[in-house]
């Protein structure tokens, strides 16, 4: 893909008066940076990007998407709903949605193509826990991941971003090293070359603990296209020192 893409995380965290700040130093910010830039918001502030972010370079996504189009699924939020409020990606899969709401393989793979099929990226998050890294099970659990993707959303897939996001890395301030992020990411890189005739399509984010210290040599590998942020994009100075490392 061409240019990297940095997309932030809130998670959980901000308020209306927290978020004004921040949305303003980051629309600031951004000047002249060469790199495409989203952050991802809890839903119910999904207007307020698009009342402050429309017309600026920041993009906004969603953290989550139902797996149904619509009816009787209390607390849900549809595609089409997150579509109304111009929200260009949303984040589907991510670890901690796997690990506290039961979400499968299966249920990841259907919310992409809800996300698909609403003119929406989905950003696909894969990645390892620190008893399976240690049992030598990354590149199966990661492959597994990403595979159920690809088997539901066929030539789509060529329209998705993918996050490698080893579980022991999130909010722990241990980074994977820009050589163990590196080598998973080509064989994600391999497996999606052998799904699609445009691989090159697709960005491949890396996430865990990525900061301003270390972004510039996570960012430097070949097959990694850009950062999944969670706490530094909290920030407005970390997340435009992450920007900046990506716009070189
Ligand atoms: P972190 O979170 O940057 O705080 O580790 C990343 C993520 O969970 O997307």
């Amino acid at each position: 893909m061409s240019g990297k893409l940095i997309v932030g995380n809130w998670k959980m965290n901000g308020s209306l008066a927290a978020n004004q700040e921040l949305v303003r130093a980051v629309t600031t910010g951004l000047g002249t940076a060469t790199c495409k830039v989203a952050v991802c918001a809890p839903a119910v502030y999904l207007l307020q990007l698009q009342q402050l972010a429309a017309g600026s370079q920041l993009m906004w996504g969603a953290q989550d998407i139902s797996a149904h189009e619509q009816g009787a699924y209390t607390g849900e939020l549809s595609a089409a709903m997150l579509r109304e409020f111009g929200v260009r990606f949303a984040i589907v899969g991510h670890s901690e949605r796997r690990q506290y709401h039961g979400e499968t393989d299966a249920v990841v793979a259907t919310k992409a193509q809800r996300a698909l099929a609403a003119g929406i990226t989905p950003i696909v998050c894969v990645g390892e826990s620190l008893a399976e890294r240690e049992t030598g099970h990354t590149e199966e659990v990661v492959k597994r991941q990403l595979a159920a993707v690809i088997h539901t959303n066929g030539h789509c897939i060529s329209e998705i971003v993918v996050a490698y996001e080893p579980v022991w890395a999130i909010g722990t301030g241990k980074t994977a090293s820009p050589e163990q992020a590196q080598q998973v990411h080509a064989l994600l890189r391999a497996q999606l070359k052998a799904a699609t005739e445009h691989p090159e399509r697709i960005a491949l984010l890396y996430g865990g603990s990525m900061n301003a210290a270390n972004a510039a040599s996570l960012l430097a590998q070949n097959d990694i296209d850009g950062g999944l942020i969670g706490g530094a994009s909290l920030k407005s100075t970390d997340f435009l020192s992450i920007v900046a490392a990506a716009s070189h």
